[in-house]
C-alpha cells in the first residue's frame, strides 16, 4: 500500500511522522473522508470545501486543495483501487519543540497525510438494519470541525459495541443529534426530518445528498431538532455517513423501531442513493 506523506509517496510501512507532530500531541488537526467509487470520488468538491471550512475554523493555515485532490486520484491508481474503496486526508498544525499549547511560528510546515484503502460494502446491514443505543454527547461545541480531536466518539462507538450493537445516537438537551461518525434521520408524519447544520452536529456531504434526493423526488424533509422522546413512535430512523451511505436503524436502547425492519421511505432514500451513484460519470 502506497500512501501520501508531506509530499512523498511511500509505502506505508516507511511513512512516519515525529512524536512531536501537534496531531500527536494535542490532536491538533482536522480530516476528510471520501468514498471512491469505481476509482471515482464522490462529491469532491463537497469534501475539499467542508475541509477548507474545518482548517479556517482550527486557524491552520493551508490552502493547497489541489495537492490533496491529486494525492487522493494518485492513490486510487497506484493501489488499483477500482471498486469501493476510502480516501482518508489528515492535516495537522506540524511539529514544534518545545512542546506549548499556542500556535507554532508562522512559518511551520503542516502535516499532511493522505492513504486510500478499499472498504467492504455495508450491504448486509444495510438490508437488515442496526440496532443502536443513545448516549450523552460528551463532545466540544465546535462538531461542525472535521477535528481529529474524536474520544467522544471513540468511547461512544465502544459503548455500542460493549453493549451488543453497532452504533451510538449522541443526545444533548434531549435532543438525538447524530452518529457517532454518522448523521442521523427520523421519519414523522410522513416527514424526513434531520438536525439543521448547525455547531452541534457535521455537516455530512451523505446528509446533503440525502436531502437533495428528498427534493428531487417530492419526499417531505425539514431541517429541525429531533427529541429523544420523539424516537419511540417515529415511523422511520436512519443514519447516513460516507461509508454507510443510508443505514436503517431497527432498534434504539432495546426498543423495535418500524416494526424492527427498515421503512418504506428508507428503502427509497437507499435506492434512489445507489441509482444517484450508478449515474454519476
Ligand atoms: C460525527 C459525524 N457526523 C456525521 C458524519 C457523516 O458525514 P459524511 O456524510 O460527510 O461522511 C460523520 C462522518 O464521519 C461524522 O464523523
Amino acid at each position: 500500500m502506497i500512501v501520501y506523506l508531506n509530499g512523498k509517496y511511500l509505502p506505508r510501512e516507511q511513512a512516519w511522522i515525529s512524536p512531536e507532530d501537534r496531531g500527536f500531541l494535542f490532536a491538533d488537526g482536522v480530516y476528510e473522508v471520501i468514498h471512491s467509487y469505481r476509482g471515482k470520488l464522490f462529491h469532491v468538491d463537497e469534501h475539499m470545501r467542508r475541509l477548507k471550512n474545518s482548517l479556517a475554523g482550527l486557524k491552520i493555515s493551508y490552502s493547497n486543495i489541489p495537492e490533496i485532490r491529486e494525492a487522493a486520484l494518485r492513490l486510487i491508481q497506484e493501489n488499483g483501487l477500482k471498486e469501493d474503496a476510502t480516501v482518508y486526508i489528515q492535516i495537522t498544525r506540524g511539529t514544534n519543540f518545545p512542546r506549548k499549547h499556542a500556535f507554532p511560528p508562522a512559518n511551520t510546515a503542516v502535516t499532511v497525510y493522505v492513504m486510500a484503502y478499499p472498504i467492504t460494502p455495508r450491504d448486509p446491514e444495510r438490508e437488515t438494519g442496526i440496532p443502536v443505543i443513545t448516549t450523552p454527547d460528551l463532545r466540544w461545541a465546535r462538531c461542525d470541525i472535521k477535528s481529529v480531536a474524536l474520544l467522544p466518539n471513540v468511547l461512544a462507538q465502544q459503548q455500542a459495541i460493549d453493549a451488543g450493537v453497532t452504533d451510538a445516537i449522541f443526545v444533548r438537551d434531549s435532543v438525538a443529534l447524530e452518529g457517532s461518525a454518522s448523521n442521523f434521520f427520523a421519519v414523522i408524519d410522513n416527514v424526513v426530518l434531520t438536525h439543521p447544520k448547525t455547531n452541534v452536529i457535521l455537516p455530512g456531504i451523505t446528509l446533503d445528498v440525502v436531502l437533495e434526493l428528498c427534493r428531487k423526488n417530492n419526499i417531505p424533509h425539514l431541517e429541525k431538532p429531533i427529541y429523544l422522546n420523539q424516537l419511540w413512535t417515529a415511523q422511520e430512523l436512519f443514519l447516513s455517513s460516507t461509508t454507510m451511505e443510508v443505514m436503517p436503524i431497527v432498534q434504539v436502547d432495546g426498543r423495535s423501531i418500524s416494526g424492527g425492519k427498515p421503512g418504506k421511505v428508507t428503502r427509497k432514500l437507499q435506492t434512489l442513493f445507489k441509482e444517484y451513484v450508478a449515474s454519476l460519470p
